[in-house]
């Protein structure tokens, strides 16, 4: 059954939900190839923002480093800035916004302005223990941003991106002690908003266990159900 809230055969407004590791930027990938929207991963806008040592950088780093959540205001400023951008107009793919609750309020504000409703929110299952794993042995490549596990899909050639031969590198939180933090963040801020959802009727989960290429397909099947 449709509800306010789905857009059936236009824009697709995806948010990717789950908790740290469990595949958000994996599928997110995926996805935009499929779909020819864009990925807003706040994460990935921090960590650029660190990069180039602008303000926001500053701001978001303490935060980033400790395992806890850059404040909501700053957060909501930029996805508010980006959703504004061109590219969106199409659709998109939401990863890692929103956080919490406020996130949610601010985001249905920031939509009901521009227009435009969530198709789906999607949830990627993973437990708990195995997702310290999954965040020790990621390896990212510095050049293209390809993300790698270094037993759960390794590249090639040790250390060696496959699709562009460019150096891979491990993110500074991805660490067990950061990650015990950001669970527990997770925990206490972040997936009440999966009851935030499922009240709304948007709220689709998926086993994040399966092999990185079944979890696309039960993905992407979601979608096409919902989409028309
Ligand atoms: P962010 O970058 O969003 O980190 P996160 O939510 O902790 O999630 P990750 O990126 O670690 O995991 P992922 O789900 O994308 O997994 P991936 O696909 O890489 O945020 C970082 C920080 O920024 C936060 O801690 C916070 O400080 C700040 N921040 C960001 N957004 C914010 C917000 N909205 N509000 C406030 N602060 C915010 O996969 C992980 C690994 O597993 C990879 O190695 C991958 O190869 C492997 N893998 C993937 N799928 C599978 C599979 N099916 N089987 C086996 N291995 C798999
Ligand atoms: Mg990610
Ligand atoms: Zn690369």
């Amino acid at each position: 059954m449709q509800n306010q809230f789905q857009t059936p055969n236009s824009k697709l407004l995806i948010l990717m939900m789950g908790p740290p590791g469990a595949g958000k930027g994996t599928q997110a990938a995926e996805l935009i190839k499929k779909f020819s929207i864009p990925q807003i991963s706040t994460g990935d806008m921090f960590r650029a923002a660190v990069k180039e040592g602008t303000e926001l950088g500053k701001k978001a780093k303490a935060c980033m480093d400790a395992g806890t959540l850059v404040p909501d205001e700053v957060t909501v400023g930029i996805v508010r800035e980006r959703l504004a951008k061109d590219d969106c107009k199409n659709g998109f793919i939401l990863d890692g916004f929103p956080r919490t609750v406020e996130q949610a309020d601010a985001l249905s504000k920031i939509l009901e302005e521009l227009e435009m409703k969530l198709t789906r929110v999607l949830n990627i299952h993973v437990p708990a223990e195995d997702l310290i794993e999954r965040a020790v042995g990621r390896r990212i490549c510095k050049t293209c941003g390809a993300t790698y596990h270094v037993k759960f899909n390794p590249t090639k050639s040790e250390g060696i991106c496959d699709k562009c031969g460019g150096e891979l590198y491990q993110r500074a939180d991805d660490n067990e002690e950061t990650m015990k933090t950001r669970l527990t963040t997770y925990e206490n801020s972040t997936r009440p908003l999966i009851e935030y959802y499922q009240k709304v009727g948007i709220y689709t989960e998926v086993d994040g266990r399966q092999p990185i290429n079944k979890v696309t397909e039960d993905l992407v099947n979601v979608l096409s159900s919902v989409k028309n």
